[in-house]
């Protein structure tokens, strides 16, 4: 249990609090590649501060003030120019740093002055990794934008998935590091809700939890997994400070400001044999619905329950009332790790995971259970007779709303019709669900 006071530094992420300079020292994933196909601008929020992200004409993106250094126009409605982003209002134009390049009626009467070098909009580095677009909110020098290995996996399939939840990221983050919650809410209520059984699956029996350089990882034994399954040898990680990384998928909980959390995936596949050498040159952003017709949650998929978990939790969940059990020692571990790193950086240290040295930041290897079974081809066959493949080759079952689209690429490029996720049972073990 903490105090109100304890519960407001892990949830309040606006600049100059003590979680919000935290955070600023991380490159964060913001949108999709993709989202920019057909749309030029997209205003954004992120860490409590209201932005806007745009591609330029010549291809640069921009993540800049949504508001003209002018008189406040939202830049959101502006114009790409060759080089940047052009206010809809009396046509001051910025580029991706936010310098003022133009401000076409001063230019034209009183060339001389000059006034626009002396205008200026915030600004934030922008850089593409994986099909996704990250910023860098912080103090320079910026660090590295991490490498991870997965975005240099070949021969697959790659998506990126998109939601707004609306409550405080941390509590989304805390669902980073709770292995039980797999056994109830995806197994035990999942299977529940589709099949009306209240036959449970196989319980816990033991945890651990570690940290290490780029996190924490979370390990356990079930009922039906040993110390030899690699859920005990390799585990799971909970990516500091705001990710989930899952084998053939990274979660990250980017907090909009305090209230809202841009909850991010990106979702892998390998082709199946006979379908190398494949290389993608799209990789298709989606955006996943929260509630369905009736005005429900939509407690179909995976992340979609995670949702109804975290927003269940109320907007920012009050720490101070809960009673935490045996299950939450990684929760307990992260909190304490926060509290620690907050403190080290209001003291001028440098931030847990930081990558400078580009020699380091080349392919980093991340703690990854099912290692081979993941990222080696099967062909169709082996896949559809498989329980945990076929669920992770003919449906995609981690977020309701995947577009047709997006289905038929994917369908495409493994050589197999995946359909709607439409409530097939998990397989009876969290091991195997690849979760
Ligand atoms: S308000 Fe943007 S140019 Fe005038
Ligand atoms: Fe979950």
């Amino acid at each position: 249990m903490l105090s109100p006071e304890q519960n407001q530094q892990l949830t309040q992420v606006g600049a100059g609090t003590p979680m919000g300079e935290l955070l600023r020292r991380y490159w964060m994933p913001i949108a999709g590649v993709s989202e920019f196909d057909h749309q030029a601008t997209k205003a954004i929020r992120l860490l409590g501060e209201d932005l806007v992200l745009y591609k330029d004409l010549s291809g640069t993106h921009g993540l800049v003030d949504r508001q003209c250094a002018h008189r406040r126009a939202d830049l959101s409605y502006g114009m790409v120019e060759a080089k940047g982003l052009r206010c809809n209002y009396h046509g001051w134009n910025f580029d991706e740093t936010g310098r003022c390049i133009a401000q076409p009626y001063e230019d034209t009467v009183y060339p001389e002055r000059n006034v626009k070098d002396r205008i200026r909009i915030k600004s934030y580095p922008v850089q593409s990794q994986g099909g996704m677009l990250w910023t860098y909110m912080g103090p320079q020098p910026a660090p590295l934008l991490p490498d991870w290995e997965a975005f240099s996996w070949p021969n697959g399939f790659s998506q990126v998935v998109i939601s707004e939840v609306p409550c405080n990221w941390f509590q989304c983050q805390e669902n980073s590091i709770d292995p039980v919650h797999f056994e109830w809410m995806h197994e035990n209520w999942g299977n529940r809700l589709r099949t009306g059984s209240t036959k449970l699956g196989p319980t816990h029996l033991k945890l651990a939890f570690d940290e290490f350089e780029f996190g924490f990882t979370y390990r356990r034994t079930k009922q039906d997994s040993d110390e030899h399954n690699q859920a005990w040898t390799v585990g799971r990680v909970c990516l500091w400070p705001n990710g989930f990384f899952l084998g053939e998928h990274f979660e990250w909980r980017v907090p909009i400001d305090d209230h809202n959390t841009l909850s991010i995936t990106w979702k892998y596949t390998r082709v199946p044999a006979g379908h190398e050498p494949y290389v993608q040159d799209h990789i298709p952003t989606w955006h996943g619905p929260l509630k369905d017709a009736q005005g429900r949650w939509i407690d179909t998929h995976v992340m979609n329950q995670d949702f109804i978990a975290w927003v269940g939790q109320g907007v920012v969940a009050d720490r101070s009332q809960e009673s935490l059990g045996a299950s939450d020692g990684g929760v307990v571990a992260i909190r304490r790790r926060f509290f620690d790193e907050m403190a080290r950086i209001a003291k001028g240290e440098e931030a847990k995971g930081i990558l400078r040295d580009p020699a380091q930041n080349q392919r980093v290897v991340l703690p990854m259970m099912d290692r081979d079974e993941l990222l080696q081809a099967h062909t169709v066959e082996q896949i559809m007779a498989n329980p945990r493949l076929k669920l992770l080759y003919a449906t995609y079952p981690f977020q309701a709303g995947q577009p047709e689209a997006v289905r038929q690429a994917f369908s495409q490029a493994m050589g197999i019709d995946a359909k709607p996720y439409d409530g097939i049972v998990l397989p009876r073990s969290t091991e195997k669900a690849g979760m």
